[in-house]
């Protein structure tokens, strides 16, 4: 039996799993993201623990002998976040999370330094580790000179799981202290961000072993042997692994809180000028690259906060049936934007709102400005060489076929469909867990889900959604205009 656990944003999703990756039982436990102040994001570490006793001690409950028989476990995290901790390895204040953006100014700072890309391979976005360290020696300098380790969201779990500190390549990538290429800490980039190589955890592949389970905790869920907990990854990267994105041209778009379109690589081709990410992937000598926006899920909630509607109610007063694009446009920059445009300062907008405007012709726009967006940023990886033929959708919004066949249309690509099933990062962390407990292979355990649909682009309005795209890509710099 393996297990994934997988740290989202919202909740913490642990999945059981036997070696032919078959769900044995799965639970979730959800926790808040904290908004202290505009801009801001952050989240008390120690609820995650608490969010790990609940799923685990509920997987014991329902599955007793699977647990007792759990050899391996793989975790997924939410990347960037700062989790600092103490020489007694407590929190030291809440960790500040991949979509906060109040260091906007360092990264700023960093990201003017030409070295910092080169070795980084990628844009000091706001939300990434550095510049948060940055803003931290300004703004709580006590803090600072208290830090004695810096780890990943996950790897604050690992800590509790195991009594280890380790981070993997894919998330550290994340951080900007890394050099992507080689896969090591950089010590130029890490006295650019004023930290030191000794406050940064041991370095693992995903797939490789990274402690062991604690003792107390094995026999808290019934467990006699020993539990390896290997290096898991980044949310992304993971995710990749759990649909089987592992080599040139395999790749998914994720509809969730964020929106990611990602092509894994057979070799590291950093392109940072065009906003696309370059990270690690989870298994040694890989790459992935991805566009994020920052919004898309998130777009929709918000929507549901301002009508009191449910985003499944939303969804079906749209309908199920794809027409031509609404008169209101939307851009989805409700937090800022990374791909293509790397501006945290950047607000979203209603275009076109009529006194017969409907909340239907809202709920439409949202989802079409998101689609827009990640047009965007497969013209942006198009522009590092990335040729995708098709991918497959996963997150919460491809649950709406209306959303998923407008991506299809939008982006000119056959989207497949998972059946229904755990296939995301939570699998993905438990096939890492096969790989480094049982000596699995990349190739025997990150394959493709059976895909239950594929959705194809609809070609009697490719051309009226050419049009709307076109009159979306005049939103941001009109927006610009405005701040
Ligand atoms: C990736 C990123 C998000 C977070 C949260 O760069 O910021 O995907 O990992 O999901």
């Amino acid at each position: 039996m393996f297990l994934g656990l997988d740290l989202g944003t919202s909740g913490l999703r642990a999945c059981l799993v036997d070696s032919d990756g078959t769900t044995i039982a799965a639970h979730e436990a959800r926790y808040d993201v904290d908004h202290p102040h505009s801009g801001w994001s952050e989240q008390n570490p120690d609820d995650w623990v608490s969010a790990c006793e609940t799923v685990l001690d509920a997987l014991h409950a329902e599955a007793p002998k699977a647990m007792a028989a759990l050899r391996g476990i793989g975790l997924s995290g939410h990347m960037h976040g700062a989790t600092l901790i103490d020489a007694a390895q407590k929190p030291l204040r809440p960790c500040i999370l991949w979509n906060d953006t109040r260091a906007h100014q360092e990264a700023r700072a960093l990201d003017a330094i030409q070295e910092v890309r080169d070795l980084s391979g990628n844009i000091v976005f706001p939300g990434f580790t550095a510049p948060k360290l940055l803003w931290l020696k300004q703004n709580e300098p006590d803090l600072f000179d208290k830090v004695d380790k810096v780890l990943l969201p996950k790897d604050y779990l690992r800590l509790w799981l195991t009594g280890t500190v380790a981070a993997d390549m894919s998330d550290a990538a994340g951080t900007s202290w890394l050099d992507v290429g080689k896969r090591d800490w950089s010590d130029r980039l890490l006295s650019l961000g004023q930290m030191r190589r000794d406050q940064m955890p041991d370095l693992v592949e995903g797939s490789e072993p990274a402690g062991t389970l604690r003792r107390a905790l094995a026999k808290r869920w019934g467990i006699s042997g020993t539990v390896t907990v290997v290096g898991g990854g980044g949310d992304n990267a993971v995710a990749a692994c759990g649909i089987g994105a592992m080599s040139e041209g395999q790749g998914f778009v994720s509809l969730g809180t964020s929106g990611v379109l990602l092509a894994a690589k057979d070799r590291f081709a950093p392109a940072p000028e065009t906003a696309v990410h370059t990270f690690c992937h989870a298994i040694p000598d890989t790459w992935y690259q991805m566009g994020v926006i920052l919004s898309a899920t998130d777009s929709l909630n918000w929507l549901t906060r301002i009508t009191g509607q449910s985003a499944r109610d939303l969804a079906a007063e749209v309908g199920d049936d794809l027409t031509t694009p609404g008169a209101v446009g939307f851009a989805p920059y409700l937090s800022g934007e990374r791909t293509p445009h790397n501006d945290s300062h950047i607000r979203g907008g209603f275009t076109g709102i009529g006194v017969d405007t409907t909340r239907a012709d809202l709920t439409r726009a949202v989802m079409e400005g998101v689609a827009f967006a990640l047009r965007d940023n497969l013209h942006a990886l198009e522009g590092t060489g990335t040729d995708l033929k098709n991918v497959l959708a996963i997150g919460g919004g491809a649950q709406s076929a209306y959303w998923v066949e407008l991506l299809a249309t939008v982006l000119n690509l056959p989207i497949d469909l998972p059946e229904a099933g755990d296939f995301g990062a939570a699998l993905g962390a438990a096939r890492l867990a096969m790989m480094g407990a049982e000596g699995a292979s990349a190739s025997d355990v990150m394959t493709p889900p059976p895909v239950a649909r594929t959705i194809t682009p609809n070609t009697d309005l490719r051309g009226a959604y050419d049009d709307a795209y076109a009159r979306f890509r005049a939103l941001y710099p009109a927006l610009k205009a405005l701040k």
